[in-house]
């Protein structure tokens, strides 16, 4: 498999699996993101592809949604998905199509109000890099940049070959991909994306499994990153 996501394999495979294979993780995903309630009715998505994993009851809540995405297809494909039911809400979308994670403080005070999601997009900053301690520089420097906001993020924590069937999971404090392998009862060999500190580690994170393809699986971890300062 490709591990960057974006571009035509991408999509096509998005396109085929996304009612089938991946259906049970998007209605999980839809389940997770019914519990995230953003004060602003302004949105910034980073990495939402064409949206072919966001549900339009979550994307219909906002008035205003500023996409940022790399890949160029992105952006004609999420109105192929999205576009008609949007607007006919009265959703406005913009884009761009900036690296987020070169500027994330720069691209973020543009949009000063707007709640923020992550949209599956941290686990892949690994494969950009390709070394681990600039990969959790890079996502603590996100975190930092999201501090004081209202943000979410769902992204692969490990992933590995296989076809497991596997639930979903919950648990209110931080721990390591051995600890959550040993909480599935899971043994082998897993890619560790060097997700594990972007979430704060006092919020309540869920495992949700992806079965990616018919050889991989992810465990994707999904948190609402917002502390709220004491009232
Ligand atoms: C796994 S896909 C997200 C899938 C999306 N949640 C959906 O529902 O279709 C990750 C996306 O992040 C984008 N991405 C990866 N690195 C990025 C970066 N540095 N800046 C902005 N977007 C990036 C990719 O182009 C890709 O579209």
């Amino acid at each position: 498999m490709s591990d960057i996501t974006g571009g035509l394999v991408w999509h096509l495979r998005a396109l085929r699996a996304r009612t089938g294979l991946w259906q049970t993780f998007r209605d999980d995903v839809e389940r997770w993101l019914a519990n995230w309630q953003p004060k602003s009715s302004s949105l910034v998505i980073i990495g939402p592809s064409a949206g072919w994993c966001l549900p339009f009851s979550f994307l219909s809540r906002f008035t205003q949604i500023h996409c940022v995405d790399i890949d160029p297809l992105a952006s004609p494909l999420f109105d192929f998905v999205h576009g008609r039911s949007l607007r006919r809400a009265g959703v406005t979308i913009t884009w761009s199509r900036e690296d987020f994670f070169a500027a994330p403080a720069r691209i973020l005070s543009a949009y000063p109000a707007s709640a923020v999601l992550l949209s599956n997009v941290a686990g892949q900053r690994c494969f950009q890099l390709k070394d681990s301690q600039a990969t959790e520089q890079s996502l603590k420097d996100v975190r930092e940049a999201l501090a004081g906001r209202d943000w979410a993020s769902f992204h692969d924590r490990l992933s590995a070959p296989g076809f497991n069937v596997l639930p979903v999971r919950e648990w209110s404090e931080q721990i390591n991909g051995v600890q959550i392998l040993e909480r599935y009862g899971l043994g082998g060999e897993w890619l560790d994306h060097l997700t594990g500190d972007i979430l704060p580690a006092s919020v309540t994170r869920r495992i949700i499994p992806w079965r990616f393809s018919s050889e991989r699986v992810h465990l994707v971890e999904a948190g609402i990153g917002t502390i709220y300062p004491p009232s």
